[in-house]
């Protein structure tokens, strides 16, 4: 059987690593969360101590980066030269620091190039910002995956104070609201649902019945389940 691409654009905090992760589980294909990219650049750029807004050698540190991405029990292991950056690369320094990096032009181009030879001959879910109107305009299924602002920053607020970390709600509604701002009016890839991409409202559903809706959208148009 044909095995699909299956690309899930959509804002931060609408659940897109977690409904994409379990979509490729369920059919067996490989996830690859690629703002866990963008992030991994990012963490790399702060530890060799240069400045994100050093565009050019922000591009040399992306075209240079030695990046490991797993799936290991329901959860994405990130490397760097063999370090774990899984958790290193949400913290909230990262999420401040990481829309700079993804705005620069060399880092997307190393980016998406990758991006393409992971996606390969398919059984892939590929998560982002610009996965079908970009980086794999040709995929099967194109999903615009979102949710309202106030409940994408609840979503954050559980995950970091999960964490430990000390997050104040309506601060972080605000750094949701500029991450988007800066995601959709970039000059570069901006964050736009594609023209033949299905929008997927998650306000109101839990993961598993966001799961099954993208699902249900395979099996239409596939058959694959
Ligand atoms: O999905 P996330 O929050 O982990 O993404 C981190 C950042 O990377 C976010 O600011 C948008 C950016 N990004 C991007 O520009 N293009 C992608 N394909 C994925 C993420």
């Amino acid at each position: 059987m044909k095995k699909l691409i299956i690309a899930i654009d959509g804002p931060a905090g609408a659940g897109k690593s977690t409904v994409a992760r379990l979509v490729a589980e369920r059919l067996g294909y490989t996830y690859i969360d690629t703002g866990a990219m963008y992030r991994a650049v990012t963490w790399d750029t702060v530890r060799r101590g240069i400045a994100v807004d050093d565009a050019e050698k922000v591009a040399a540190v992306a075209r240079a980066i030695n990046l490991q991405l797993t799936t290991v029990t329901g959860k994405t292991l990130v490397k760097v030269d063999d370090t774990d950056i899984t958790d290193a690369i949400r913290t909230p320094e990262i999420n401040r620091l990481v829309a700079e990096v993804s705005q620069n032009g060399g880092v997307r181009e190393a980016m998406v190039h990758l991006q393409r030879q992971l996606a390969g001959l398919g059984g892939v879910v590929m998560d982002g910002r610009d996965i079908g109107t970009h980086v794999l305009p040709n995929a099967d299924i194109k999903i615009f995956l979102t949710a309202s602002i106030a409940e994408r920053a609840h979503r954050r607020w559980l995950e970091l104070t999960d964490k430990g970390f000390n997050v104040d709600l309506a601060e972080l509604q605000e750094e949701i609201a500029c991450r988007d701002k800066a995601d959709c009016e970039r000059a570069i890839a901006p964050l736009i649902q594609a023209a033949d991409a299905v929008l997927v409202d998650t306000t109101y559903l839990t993961v598993a019945q966001a799961v099954e809706t993208i699902l249900q959208l395979c099996e239409e148009k596939s058959g694959v389940l």
